[in-house]
């Protein structure tokens, strides 16, 4: 597990403490469509007031690159975020400089103030150490809660890091136990559940988790690139012709590492991926030419939810067929259904991540029976990929 502090012990009354949210919620006409992101990060900033301190929260919002783009301002989010964390949020439009400096000077003990989007600096994508400096200044204490953004080494997501005595929020501090929980030191047998579109941007997460899983299910459109690689007819399904290898080679490596890999016995295809076409349920060498696979079958998930009665401990990212279009939802509903009915009477300890498995557990209705979900995408992925996320790493430097 890695070493960091915790809010636990820190010494924050009267203190100016930055707090590093990963507010980049889905926004549209102006109003935040998820909360999700700020309900998980609300309870380290309610704690810190709470506890006197003087909270000044940073964070990106979008892409802006280093340019003050108006329609990517954080100050929209004031108002969600005040009412997830319970007390008023004030706002400064600028993250450095006077404007920051004056809304800093106001605080008093158990304040909020939200600054503007650290992006619309050049210096916080590019980790410039003099940005990095603008932005400790204001603050005594340094609290990374944005464990969905620590996968960039940005000045308010690392350098800041090392310029304050630094500890991980609530929320950094629960995603870190869990993934923990999940791979790091995991209660065998794990099974790991790989799904999405490509082979090719998930490559290395396979290799990765073969080394590391004792079952590895693949599904989505990239089993279809694995059951091609296998000389299956996979008609007009969406697969990678030029991944072929790369499936033929992650196969040859599960099974020198002695790695179960479940692969779809059977699926449901249509001829055109719309809502209610007309699907046909076949083995995997029953597929037509002028077919597409679009789902994993009945069969498949019955393997599945065999192989999950000798799970103790389950990671999922990306989902199993084309949840979004039913009824081509079905493959990934029922398995994601068996998981949670397994997880909520802790009989499994099932952790999920990635935008697109948040929307489909979503849809599932099963994310709450789940043991933990993170709130993070390209973050959970690169841990996945066991990387070390610098947002992390420089936290466990931090003194
Ligand atoms: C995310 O939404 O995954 C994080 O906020 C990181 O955003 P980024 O991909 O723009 O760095």
């Amino acid at each position: 597990m890695p070493k960091f502090k915790t809010l636990d012990g820190l010494q924050v009354k009267g203190k100016r403490v930055l707090v590093r949210a990963d507010l980049n919620v889905p926004m549209k006409n102006g109003k935040v469509t998820d909360t999700s992101r700020i309900d998980r990060q609300a309870p380290t900033i309610r704690e810190l007031s709470d506890k006197g301190a003087k909270v000044i929260v940073l964070s990106h919002f979008e892409r802006p690159k280093g340019k003050v783009v108006p329609s990517m301002s954080l100050k929209p989010i004031a108002a969600p975020l005040s009412k997830a964390v319970g007390k008023p949020v004030a706002f400064a439009d600028d993250c450095v400089g006077d404007h920051a400096k004056a809304a800093v000077k106001k605080l008093k003990n158990g304040d909020v103030l939200l600054l503007e989007n650290t992006r619309f600096h050049a210096g916080e994508e590019a980790n410039d150490p003099d940005f990095a400096k603008q932005l400790a200044s204001l603050g005594e204490i340094y609290v990374n809660d944005a464990f969905s953004a620590a996968h960039r080494a940005h000045a308010s997501t690392e350098g800041v890091a090392h310029l304050l005595p630094s500890a991980a929020g609530r929320s950094m501090q629960a995603e870190l136990e869990h993934l923990h929980e999940a791979l790091g030191d995991p209660v065998h047998p794990v099974m790991a559940v790989v799904g999405g579109a490509k082979v090719s941007s998930k490559i290395e997460l396979l290799t990765n988790l073969i080394s590391k899983v004792d079952v590895l299910v693949i599904g989505g459109a990239m089993a279809n690139t694995f059951l091609a690689a296998e000389g299956r007819n996979v008609g007009k399904s969406l697969y990678e012709e030029g991944e072929l290898d790369t499936a033929r080679n992650i196969v040859s490596a599960a099974i020198a590492a002695g790695t179960v890999l479940i692969l779809p016995t059977d699926v449901v295809v249509a001829k055109e991926l719309k809502e209610n076409a007309r699907t046909r349920t076949t083995d995997v060498f029953g597929v037509k030419d002028d077919e597409r696979i679009l789902d994993i079958g009945p069969a498949t998930v019955e393997e599945f939810s065999r192989r999950l009665l000798t799970t103790t401990t389950l990671v999922w990212n990306g989902p199993l067929g084309a949840f979004e279009t039913p009824p081509f939802d079905k493959g990934t509903v029922s398995a994601a259904k068996a998981v949670g009915d397994r997880a909520k009477d802790g009989r499994l300890t099932a952790i999920a991540g990635g935008g697109d498995t948040v929307a489909a557990l979503n849809h599932a209705g099963v994310t709450d029976n789940f043991t933990y979900v993170s709130t993070a995408g390209g973050a959970f992925l690169e841990w996945l990929e066991g990387k070390e996320l610098p947002g992390v790493a420089a936290l466990e430097q931090g003194d």
